[in-house]
């Protein structure tokens, strides 16, 4: 089923850049699988869907609307909810995805946190595989979805070519900004990340909501998974100090749970919710603030 043709939101749904985020980055544990015809041509409708997607991500995300969105969303005024009230916000997302075939959001978290807990890491890990992609919530806050998802990446600064589909920098209004495209831009070398303002989307978000509860590996995972320039091809070094450089260990260590997790099983919500409540009241308040 296809839905209306949505200008601002040319994904069917929020899956497809995940599903193509695995096309450029497949699991390397993996054998090239056979496809079936049917799959080539979802695949290469969805590869027109993402292109238009990044063309506009890449239009519109300025130094300016980061900062916009930041003064918007950062008051945290939007809404108080527990965590199992933002997870059940979440999965009220009506998207295009096919509810036979595809995992919902909840789904993906539960997915991405137990194979985190099946390999014995330590309970904030498991923690933040749960809730790494409830940032996704900004969707239901009107927020178009090229605002929401995608790679992200530093602005402010010139918008690197290991960028997917940098081309479409060139309708960026900063790309002939003098302010914002030299190499450096308004940062200086080695300024650290913290420092640097990226592209705004579901990270983001959730890490300014997160940011005094959890350890900082746990902060790094959420706030970077999506910056794939970096932690898959080291194109932003200059601006990392040394603990960015050493926490960025931990982001890639969280980045194959998040890519290829993604089992057609339905994890059992039922049996795992006493695990996980324990888990969320250990580190997190009852409210939070979105
Ligand atoms: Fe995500
Ligand atoms: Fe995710």
């Amino acid at each position: 089923m296809k839905k209306a043709f949505d200008s601002n939101n040319p994904l069917n749904n929020l899956n497809e850049w995940e599903d193509d985020l695995l096309s450029r980055y497949p699991d390397p544990s993996e054998k090239k699988k056979e496809k079936d015809e049917f799959r080539n041509y979802v695949d290469s409708e969805r590869v027109e869907t993402v292109k238009e997607f990044y063309r506009i991500n890449h239009t519109y995300q300025t130094y300016d609307f980061v900062c916009s969105k930041e003064e918007e969303f950062l008051k945290f005024n939007k809404k108080k909810m527990s965590i199992w009230e933002a997870v059940d916000f979440l999965n009220t997302l009506v998207d295009d995805s096919d509810p036979d075939i595809d995992l919902d959001q909840t789904q993906h978290l539960l997915q991405t946190s137990e194979a985190i807990r099946a390999d014995g890491h330590p309970d904030w890990f498991v923690l933040t595989g749960f809730i790494h992609d409830l940032g996704k919530i900004l969707c239901l806050f009107g927020e178009p979805q090229w605002a929401v998802v995608g790679d992200t990446f530093p602005v402010g600064c010139a918008y690197s070519d290991k960028i997917v589909y940098s081309e479409f920098f060139k309708e960026n209004p900063d790309y002939t900004d003098e302010r914002f495209n030299t190499k450096l831009g308004v940062y200086s070398e080695n300024c650290g990340l913290d420092q640097v303002k990226m592209s705004w989307g579901h990270d983001e978000y959730l890490y300014q909501i997160m940011k005094n509860y959890l350890p900082d590996p746990a902060l790094y995972m959420i706030r970077y998974h999506s910056f794939y320039s970096q932690h898959k091809e080291n194109a932003y070094t200059h601006l990392m100090n040394e603990k960015d450089i050493e926490m960025f260990e931990w982001v890639k260590k969280f980045n194959p749970y998040d890519l290829y997790t993604k089992a057609p099983v339905r994890p059992d919500v039922q049996a795992l919710l006493p695990y996980y409540k324990g888990l969320v009241a250990k580190y997190l308040p009852e409210k939070l603030k979105f």
